[in-house]
């Protein structure tokens, strides 16, 4: 691997030519908010449209998860193309997410909330209409609960399910209809799920949450690489 340096909003960084720009920045302490990135899995999803960044000699923002850094680059992180596209991606993202914060299992370790409080922004879209999905909730498996209309389809839960050899939950549908599911929709207690868990500790918010009193900590330790 080659050694090289680039700078992320002036500060020089040293890194391997080839490492994934997002990683970089966060090993180094940077913040930039992503719902969808895990780490060492390529290509990225690349879905959640929020890790733009300004690279200079490039005529518009990029996706931090998509990039890989090279010597002498300069990145900038908050600039206003960049924080605009960042507000607009993540008003996207809460238009079709079931906002009920106080309710839910979730709440003070969603992964939303976390980026809404350390990026300004508001929970509440103001410029684009909610359009709720309305959709059954899965209570039918015995460890977890699994609530679509709090899916942000940031796709993690697909990745670890099919990593695990099992490939219960996956995407289906297109556009504004996507969703993750089961196969034909069935309930996830007749799947076969083998309840690792593992999808339960990737999800970002409250769409996949262990039922009370069900332990978390191996399925934690089994996906500490990718987070
Ligand atoms: S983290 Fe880059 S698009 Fe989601």
């Amino acid at each position: 691997m080659q050694s090289i340096s680039l700078t992320i909003d002036d500060a020089t960084i040293k890194a391997e030519a080839g490492d994934n720009l997002l990683w970089v920045a966060l090993d180094n302490g940077f913040s930039i908010p992503n719902l969808c990135a895990l780490r060492g899995v390529t290509p990225p999803f690349a879905s959640c449209r929020l890790c733009f960044v300004e690279i200079e000699g490039r005529s518009s923002p990029v996706t931090a998860c998509t990039e890989t850094v090279r010597d002498g680059m300069a990145v900038h992180l908050n600039t206003p193309r960049v924080k605009k596209l960042r507000s607009t991606a993540f008003e996207l993202i809460l238009s079709h997410h079931h906002l009920d914060c106080r309710n839910c299992a979730k709440n003070r370790s969603c992964d939303l909330q976390k980026i809404a409080y350390r990026f300004g922004l508001k929970l509440k879209p103001k410029r684009l209409r909610v359009i709720p999905r309305n959709l059954p909730v899965d209570s039918s498996h015995p460890l977890f609960i699994y609530d679509l209309n709090k899916c942000i389809l940031c796709g993690k839960c697909v990745h670890v399910c099919h990593k695990q050899g099992t490939g219960m939950l996956d995407f289906a549908f297109r556009g504004m209809h996507t969703t993750v599911t089961t196969l034909a929709g069935i309930p996830l207690a007749d799947t076969g799920c083998d309840s690792c868990l593992d999808c339960v500790v990737i999800c970002p918010v409250g769409a996949l949450v262990a039922k009370p009193e069900v332990s978390l900590v191996e399925a934690k330790a089994e996906v500490a690489h990718l987070i």
